[in-house]
């Protein structure tokens, strides 16, 4: 393991996790989503070592390895082939520009949460790279070459708003971004006196890559049909509902439900900004809610603990609004709750969720904060 106490840094970077208010497995569709970068972190240090070796340890992990930038192929450990994946990639984008490097990574970013820790590592590692080797490479070459590790070491056929978010969040502001031109609109926000609580549930499902990439499947299925009619739409979001609804029995019924709740989403997530632009925070928060209840009935990429918790805040009248977040099939919700009643909140949810599933939830409170940033 690399030593800390003595480690003299080159270069610093933190690389925040997400979270994402509405427009939930839009990005693949082309929809419209509403991420930000939160303030938990991944701090990732860098220094030249003068080899053709990588080494890098992870304090959370108490784990440490050593790459030969020679030999960048898959291995059997998950987290190396995150660090693999980036500098595959950066390789194959700039050539023979990367030297060897020591870097230690610590965090107080959960892992496995769906607070995406991995496009967090990816990010804040090409971003440390690129500066550390003077590489050039812009932002939005981060952000693919980060999706494209997703795709081809990992095997998560993600899209790209969690890069995305890392990337290019701003304190205090949500990221409206159309995954379609990939333009985007920074909105303002300023829930106070309402804080953002995330509920894990501690909940991870060994399948959830498998179950999300069928479910990019589904949607490409669904739209391929609707395309031998209508060839001019390219994203299943862009469908007109009563386009859909000419399909409904041409489609099978899973189809059928995977895209109505895409074309709703979309919508509902266009709909939600405008609540928020007029600082209507109870029907953005009501905005959460359908969302959940798309992602639970018609998506299918929720789960009992999921839903056990919104439930639970149903009828609080201070929580504004409350949805399984991310790729789902377990990790976090996110609430929004008003700060007069937080403690309470995660006193009486703990207490719940400990009775019915003999489990332990962790609350994070978290802050919009800035994406990837040298330090
Ligand atoms: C995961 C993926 C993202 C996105 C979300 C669901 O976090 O990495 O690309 O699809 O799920 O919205």
């Amino acid at each position: 393991m690399l030593a800390v106490n003595s480690f003299v840094s080159e270069v610093v970077v933190q690389s925040p996790g997400r979270i994402n208010f509405i427009g939930e497995h839009l990005d693949y569709n082309g929809g419209h989503v509403l991420p930000a970068a939160m303030n938990q972190k991944i701090t990732l240090k860098f220094r030249k070592n003068n080899s053709h070796m990588c080494h890098v340890t992870s304090i959370l992990l108490k784990n440490d390895f050593k790459i030969d930038l020679n030999n960048l192929v898959k291995t059997d450990t998950q987290w190396h082939n995150f660090i693999l994946g980036v500098l595959f990639h950066i390789n194959v984008l700039k050539p023979n520009i990367l030297k060897g490097f020591d870097c230690i990574i610590e965090s107080d970013l959960a892992l496995g949460a769906g607070l995406s820790s991995s496009a967090a590592l990816e990010c804040g590692l090409a971003k440390g790279i690129n500066e550390l080797f003077k590489i050039g490479l812009t932002d939005t070459e981060l952000i693919e070459l980060s999706r494209d590790t997703e795709h081809t070491f990992i095997g998560a056929k993600c899209g790209i708003m969690d890069q995305f978010a890392v990337i290019k969040g701003k304190k205090n502001h949500l990221l409206f971004l159309n995954c379609e031109t990939l333009a985007y609109d920074l909105i303002e926000v300023d829930f106070k006196p309402y804080i953002i609580v995330l509920l894990n549930s501690n909940v991870s499902h060994n399948l959830a890559n498998s179950a999300y990439n069928r479910r990019r499947d589904e949607c490409s299925i669904a739209l391929t049909i609707i395309k031998k009619k209508y060839p001019n739409y390219k994203f299943l979001s862009k469908v007109p509902l009563e386009i859909l609804n000419e399909f409904e029995h041409v489609l099978s019924d899973e189809i059928y439900h995977r895209a109505l709740y895409v074309i709703e989403e979309n919508k509902r997530s266009i709909n939600a900004v405008a609540h928020l632009k007029n600082f209507d925070f109870i029907n953005f928060g009501n905005c959460l809610y359908q969302s959940h209840y798309g992602l639970q009935q018609h998506y299918e990429v929720s789960c009992e603990e999921l839903d056990f918790l919104v439930e639970l805040t149903k009828g609080l009248d201070y929580v504004l609004g409350s949805r399984m977040m991310g790729g789902g099939f377990g990790g976090c919700t996110i609430n929004i709750v008003h700060s007069t009643h937080v403690d309470q909140f995660i006193e009486d949810t703990k207490g719940a969720y400990r009775k019915t599933y003999n489990k332990e939830l962790s609350a994070i409170i978290t802050t919009i904060d800035d994406g990837a940033c040298i330090v």
